[in-house]
């Protein structure tokens, strides 16, 4: 039988509340299907270990997950660290040194979960939002000079590379082509960002070449946002830089019911070096240790681990499990308008996965 290696890190704020539900969870996927087990090995990086070492992670952290086989991850933030240290000390570190490219945010309206747009009901909100996950706003180029006086200057480059715009189209392309309606939206702002954002233009209608089957538009960033609310039947999947997809999977997660119930995969799809699954939610500090952390977004996160893994029968079941659970108020958390618990909600997904027959 197979054992998967996965590495979890809580890190902060509810992380480690919703992760420890989430290896909970995926215990019991692997007891239910019996042809394969996990191996957790856990890892209590993140803003308390800051506090005591001085660093996110050991030096060598990444040496030290470099061989699972996939990673759970929680949420990186502090409130009594600056958030810049807190991502790019652990998250990011782990993101962009395992080269994990493409984000991968899958939103789609779950049974009993209420939009906030009058129109939608269900199936008009089905969409993937890859973000470009290496470079772009977040590539790092940058700096500060004459630090407090008034000549003080700042700047954040946004880098785009042929080779990085080339492999986030391509695995968009794909992943347009593998769902049924092969469509694909390339989200852009070429019209005030003229140098890397028409790169990313150009390099999108090459690749686009490839995928005759393919059917994709373009869309600035601001005319999306208004094309989400108000024709959300009209998008399947999305392909946007790192800040574009950001704010757009932020406000899809808003779309779809709640911040609590958005998974995320980072992934390295030539498999180099592990990928890694987190709820988008963050660190909600307002909430920690009350109990009742929406855990679905984790739970969710870890389906995209299993389809990641091969497993696709267990991540199948793990998803219906999930659905059974969302279609019942009685199971929602707070951020859903409900009363439950992270405990409760997280016993009654266990439940719904042992009682699935499929
Ligand atoms: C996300 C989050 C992070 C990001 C934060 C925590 C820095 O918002 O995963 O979307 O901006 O990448
Ligand atoms: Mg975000």
């Amino acid at each position: 039988m197979h054992t998967y290696r996965i590495a979890v890190i809580g890190g902060d704020g509810i992380g480690p509340e919703v992760v420890s539900a989430g290896v909970e969870v995926l215990e019991a996927v692997a007891a239910r299907c019996g042809d394969f087990t996990f191996a957790f090995d856990r890892f209590d990086w993140g803003g308390e270990y800051y506090k005591r070492h001085g660093r996110m992670m050991p030096e060598d952290g990444r040496q030290q997950i470099r061989h699972h086989d996939a990673i759970l991850f929680g949420s990186a933030g502090h409130p009594e660290i600056p958030d810049h240290i807190t991502l790019w000390g652990l998250r990011l570190a782990i993101c962009q040194g395992f080269d994990q490219y493409a984000n991968v945010r899958p939103t789609r309206m779950l049974p009993g979960i209420t939009s906030p747009l009058r129109a939608v009901s269900g199936q008009e909100i089905n969409w993937v939002i890859v973000r470009e996950n290496s470079e772009g706003e977040y590539s790092g180029v940058g700096g500060r000079v004459h630090q407090g006086l008034a000549l003080e200057a700042a700047t954040d480059v946004s880098v785009l590379t042929r080779g990085g715009v080339e492999r986030i189209m391509r695995f968009a392309f794909r992943l347009a082509q593998s769902r049924p309606r092969r469509r694909l939206t390339v989200v852009t702002k070429s019209n005030a960002q003229r140098h890397a954002m028409v790169l990313w233009d150009e390099v999108a209608a090459a690749v686009a070449a490839e995928f005759p089957d393919v059917t994709w538009d373009k869309m600035l960033v601001d005319a999306m946002t208004v094309r989400m609310v108000l024709h959300p039947e009209s998008i399947d999947t999305v392909v946007a830089t790192n800040l574009h997809a950001d704010i757009l999977s932020d406000l899809a997660a808003a779309l779809s019911g709640s911040l609590g119930i958005a998974p995320t995969a980072n992934l390295n799809p030539e498999r180099a070096f592990p990928s890694m699954f987190e709820p988008i939610h963050g660190s909600a500090f307002d909430i920690m240790g009350k109990g009742i952390a929406n855990p679905i977004g984790t739970f969710w996160s870890a389906v995209l681990l299993l389809e990641h893994l091969g497993e696709k029968a267990a991540a199948a079941r793990l998803m219906r499990a999930i659905e059974r659970v969302t279609a019942e108020p009685r199971w929602h958390t707070p951020d859903l308008g409900g009363k439950a618990t992270t405990a409760e909600v997280t016993e009654a997904v266990i439940a719904a996965i042992a009682a699935d027959n499929g």
